[in-house]
């Protein structure tokens, strides 16, 4: 399979802006109903799969697991430049079946994104290179529960490190750790719109059944 096209103008964008790791990630409920909410990119794997991280005990693991199917709009501010992105998102976790993940994603059989271990590696690599801050939120509540209900905020962890060799903080951690996945976006549609030149243009990249992509321009 060709390196898809869009591929490179989104590395370039994030190249030329690099704080511009923001985008709308829209997922389906149990009920059909649309929720989307910004997340934060954490990379693109060597075969196209865009990965951000979650909280397990999120809503947006239990819409994927019911439907794959999912939406990105990403605004690239300085440049003016949006991506609209449809494919399919897995959350990669050890509590997961990863290989019905795979099977999803189109990764059976790959090197990396088709190997367990890869994934597991990635996991920690990503743990490491999120903030304390951000660590210390997978070690609070249960996101979403009512705060009557849950312990004194006083109480709650500020700041986690990665590792640890003291056993008290390696519970901390581990606790923490357990509720933190990847989720894998394997797309099949891009759309490219770039506002900056008049008349503006917008293109369209679409995943054939072999794999190829296509490029079609159509009118802003
Ligand atoms: C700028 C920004 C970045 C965010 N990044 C993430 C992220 O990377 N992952 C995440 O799970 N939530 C992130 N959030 C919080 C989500 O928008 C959302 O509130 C949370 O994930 C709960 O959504 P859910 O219950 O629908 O899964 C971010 C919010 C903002 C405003």
């Amino acid at each position: 399979m060709s390196k898809p096209h869009w591929l490179p103008l989104i590395e370039q964008q994030l190249k030329e802006n690099p704080k511009s790791t923001t985008y709308a990630f829209s997922t389906s409920s149990e009920e059909g109903k649309p929720k989307v909410r910004y997340v934060i990119h954490r990379g693109i794997t060597s075969n196209a799969l865009l990965l951000t991280t979650t909280d397990t005990r999120m809503a947006k693991p239990q819409h994927i697991a019911h439907s794959p199917t999912i939406e990105i709009a990403w605004w690239i501010e300085p440049t003016n430049v949006q991506f609209r992105i449809t494919g399919k998102a897995v959350t990669i976790h050890p509590s997961q079946d990863l290989k019905k993940a795979f099977e999803t994603l189109g990764t059976e059989g790959k090197e990396e994104e088709g190997n367990e271990e890869w994934w597991e590696n990635k996991r920690k690599d990503l743990w490491k290179s999120v903030s304390g801050h951000l660590r210390a939120g997978f070690g609070r509540p249960t996101p979403g529960k009512e705060l009557d209900k849950v312990e004194n905020s006083e109480n709650w962890p500020e700041t986690i490190p990665a590792e640890s060799d003291k056993p008290d903080e390696q519970k901390v951690i581990k606790n923490a750790y357990d509720h933190f996945a990847i989720i894998a976006i394997a797309p099949e549609a891009v759309e490219f719109l770039e506002l900056k030149p008049i008349p503006n243009r917008r293109t369209q990249y679409k995943r054939q059944s072999n794999g190829e992509w296509n490029e079609t321009k159509v009118a802003p």
